[in-house]
């Protein structure tokens, strides 16, 4: 790989040992998958929970920032598993609070900033066009590559850190054009009226799709920002996709020889998504048989704004079922904007609850496992009926979610 003056000082320790260290495992990432050289990066993601980085990635964290390791760029952080107020509530381990918080100070030393959110793109954190970047979190990093055409591989917890320490990343996989091209064609022809549509059509093309390219054809243009985000995160839960192109959408789609880079070949794989398909795959996705729903929880990935105030509307002077919970999960800023214009108090007022700075899968569990989930998110659905205590999930609109935290059913 040829690596430039700075970079050949950086592998030989001249600008201390943890870039050194950082600079030495991109190279040989990019040895693995032939990159020809680095190339600077604008900003990066990292993990922050420590079910995510586990107590060996902990403890690698902390001491690159004992040794003095900063950030060389813009770099933010993911959801965390827990937080002071639901440890709290729900009884959850101190003892796992204190040994994630590590993982915190150690970023907070390194000079990274803490949303804890996994929708950076909405508060301020979004990439532009064709801009390189190394995050982490499959649908941060498939909403960036896809939607706002930027440029990240799906890196895993020690490329990312090792990409903001130094600001590099080796120049393979997404960020190369040719990479970026799609190889396998979904014709939309189903109704898609709600935005968890969005959800199941990138569920059921991610279970075919794997780690390929889908070009959607069919989608409206009016699909919201809301449906494009659950679209990706299903897409790349049910498969490892990290970019999709929407023909006359997305940013690299706006035609069907851009989103093929004019090598379309006739017998192209195709996917068709009909009613059919819409319906068969909410079911696979919806599995509870019981009709009780012990909670329900919405903003997964983080709620947008609009989905709060959706939410708001349908639980304006309305109360909770008392034996079923509701969360709804999003970044501390969005929350922020929603108390200021009183979404939060609406919403909490009904006796649901609005989490920030956690992935509400962990507390979740911990809580109410097992037992049954409402939610319309169907990366929420995979991964929260994993593991020892794992919900079973029903799933649907967001409309009947909240009617199921209203009722305690699933109707
Ligand atoms: Fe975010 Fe957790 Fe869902 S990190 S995308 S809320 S699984």
């Amino acid at each position: 790989m040829h690596l430039n003056k700075e970079e050949n000082q950086m592998l030989e320790g001249a600008y201390g040992e943890v870039v050194q260290k950082a600079l030495e495992l991109l190279v040989s990432i990019g040895a693995c998958f032939d990159a020809e050289k680095l190339i600077p990066i604008r900003s990066g993601h990292l993990l922050a929970n420590l079910n995510g980085i586990g107590r060996a990635g902990a403890s690698y964290i902390h001491e690159m920032a004992e040794k003095g390791g900063k950030c060389a760029i813009f770099t933010d952080t993911n959801p965390r598993n827990v937080e002071a107020e639901l440890v709290d509530e729900l009884g959850l381990s101190v003892e796992f609070a204190k040994e994630e918080q590590v993982i915190i100070d150690a970023y907070s030393k390194m000079g990274v900033s803490l949303p804890h959110t996994c929708t950076p793109y909405l508060i301020g954190h979004s990439p532009r066009l064709h801009e390189h970047i190394a995050w982490n979190e499959s649908s941060a990093i498939i909403f960036a590559n896809s939607v706002l055409g930027a440029r990240t591989n799906r890196e895993g917890g020690p490329t990312a850190l090792a990409a903001s320490l130094t600001g590099r990343v080796p120049e393979y996989g997404y960020h190369l054009q040719e990479n970026r091209y799609g190889d396998l064609l979904v014709l939309v022809n189903a109704e898609m009226k709600h935005s968890h549509d969005f959800g199941t059509l990138g569920y059921f093309v991610g279970r075919v799709a794997g780690d390929r390219v889908p070009v959607f054809a069919g989608l409206q243009p009016s699909v919201s920002m809301d449906g494009l985000k659950l679209l990706g995160a299903a897409a790349a839960s049910s498969g490892s996709v990290a970019l999709f192109h929407a023909i006359g959408i997305t940013p690299e789609a706006q035609t069907v020889e851009s989103a093929f880079g004019h090598r379309k070949p006739a017998d192209m794989e195709t996917l068709e998504f009909n009613n059919k398909e819409l319906k068969q795959t909410e079911e696979i996705l919806s599995r509870s048989t019981k009709r009780e729903v012990d909670i329900v929880i919405l903003g997964c990935p983080h709620a947008s704004i609009t989905e709060l105030r959706e939410i708001a509307r349908l639980l304006h002077e309305k109360k909770l079922k008392p034996t079923t919970s509701l969360w709804v999960s999003t970044s501390r800023v969005m929350k922020q904007e929603a108390h200021e214009i009183g979404l939060v108090d609406i919403i909490e007022s009904s006796g649901a609850k609005v989490t920030c700075d956690v992935c509400p899968i962990y507390p979740a569990q911990q809580a109410f496992g097992p037992g049954t989930v409402a939610t319309n998110s169907p990366k929420l659905c995979y991964y929260i009926s994993q593991g020892p205590q794992s919900l079973i999930p029903h799933y649907g609109s967001l409309e009947r979610c909240v009617e199921a935290a209203l009722t305690g059913v699933w109707g």
